[in-house]
């Protein structure tokens, strides 16, 4: 493909749940996308599911998870949107690839071994051509900063606690992510240092809209730890995620009891990574329905306090999967309309404003915004 009359967007994994859903509102903001994936038909496929396709404009693209293919296909283009998971298995090669090609990277990640690598590896790179490489720009990530940013308005604020708290279904790649995030220690933020949760422990939590306590857990430690861990005043970051479907949080808890018993008690790393590669590659392919807007809640909440006190601030909302087709579209139409406010490793907020994605997800669902003090 010549980089001549090139789209500006492209992205890798739109056969998937979340891809179709970022190509789905790319065309909301009547962005040209190339929707790329392994399986070319596959893809074709899906766009002409897409609801409105017949008015995107957009072409489909084969591809491998090779950097030089990759880098190929990215060439022209003005950012990237990494939708292909479990990341440590195959994300590095698109990142390469974006750095090589000289666009801005955004991923739906949350795995905190890829988002450290790709930090100390590929941060400085990218700021140096002044790209963005913004993992973690998607639902669970992004509307929690966004509360958070807003409690550190107040300039007094040095500990957040962050829930994200939705009824969501479970993609098959973010299924299979989940051994790829127990595998490591799931961190928080602790006078500026960073220590290990106790792995498999769940914690009970108040969520405005329910009567009774919502069990949530520290998941993979979240992304707000590792971006708050220079911040000036921020010293303390706990993050916790949960469904409100009580059962699959148990069952979730129990996975990783199981896991730390079976699978990182093996001494021998090349045993444990192959025990782990047959874990994922036996969970068997499924595609959840599509949300529905009047039943997967999301709520999301960021308390900081300081010596004085502090705010709570929460956002109740709707459809989270889908809140992430908004999230990577809106970070994009930024991207190709300005230069982002901070380059190399930085998240959607910092790069094009909480208070631009605040207002871009009040644009597309039901969203109630409540700032208390504490
Ligand atoms: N933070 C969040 O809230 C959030 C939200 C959504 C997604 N995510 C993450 O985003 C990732 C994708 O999720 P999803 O919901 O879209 O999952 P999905 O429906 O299972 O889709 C996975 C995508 O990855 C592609 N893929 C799988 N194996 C591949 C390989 N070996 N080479 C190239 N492409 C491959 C699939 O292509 P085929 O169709 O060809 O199999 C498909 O396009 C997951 O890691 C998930 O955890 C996070």
């Amino acid at each position: 493909m010549s980089s001549k009359g090139k789209k500006p967007v492209v992205v890798y994994g739109a056969s998937g749940y979340t891809g179709r859903l970022v190509c789905e509102f790319l065309r909301q903001y009547q962005i040209p996308f190339i929707a790329a994936g392994r399986d070319g038909k596959r893809v074709q496929e899906v766009m002409d599911k897409l609801p409105g396709i017949e008015t995107a404009d957009y072409e489909v693209a084969e591809v491998s998870n090779e950097t030089d293919d990759l880098a190929k296909l990215f060439k022209g283009a003005k950012v990237v949107c990494n939708i292909v998971g479990p990341f440590e298995r195959f994300g590095e090669p698109v990142v390469q690839a974006a750095l090589e090609a000289g666009v801005h990277y955004i991923d739906t990640t949350g795995e905190p071994a890829f988002l450290e690598m790709v930090k100390d590896k590929y941060g400085a790179k990218f700021a140096d051509k002044g790209l963005l490489l913004a993992p973690c720009t998607a639902y669970m990530y992004t509307p929690a900063e966004i509360c958070a940013r807003i409690c550190l308005e107040d300039g007094d604020i040095d500990t957040l606690e962050v829930v994200t708290a939705g009824g969501f279904v479970p993609t098959f790649a973010s299924t299979q992510s989940i051994y790829s995030l127990f595998s490591h220690d799931a961190k928080y933020l602790k006078n500026n240092v960073l220590e290990a949760w106790v792995p498999g422990k769940g914690y009970e939590v108040y969520v405005p809209g329910f009567a009774v306590n919502q069990l949530v857990h520290p998941w993979a430690g979240g992304n707000l730890p590792h971006v708050f861990k220079e911040h000036p005043t921020v010293h303390t970051v706990r993050q916790f995620s949960g469904n409100t479907d009580r059962d699959l949080m148990e069952g979730v808890i129990a996975m990783q009891q199981q896991f730390e018993e079976e699978v990182r008690s093996i001494k021998s790393e090349s045993k444990r990574k192959a025990t782990l590669d047959a874990m994922v590659d036996a969970v068997e392919s499924f595609m959840p329905p599509r949300e529905l807007t009047l039943v997967n809640r999301s709520c999301d909440i960021a308390t900081g306090t300081g010596s004085a006190g502090g705010r709570k601030v929460v956002i109740q909302s709707t459809s989270p999967y889908t809140q992430t087709g908004v999230i990577q579209a809106a970070t994009v139409n930024m991207l190709l309309a300005q230069p982002p406010a901070k380059v190399g490793f930085a998240t959607a907020c910092e790069a094009v404003g909480h208070h631009y994605l605040l207002g871009q997800l009040k644009s597309f669902f039901p969203l109630k915004l409540t700032i208390t003090d504490v």
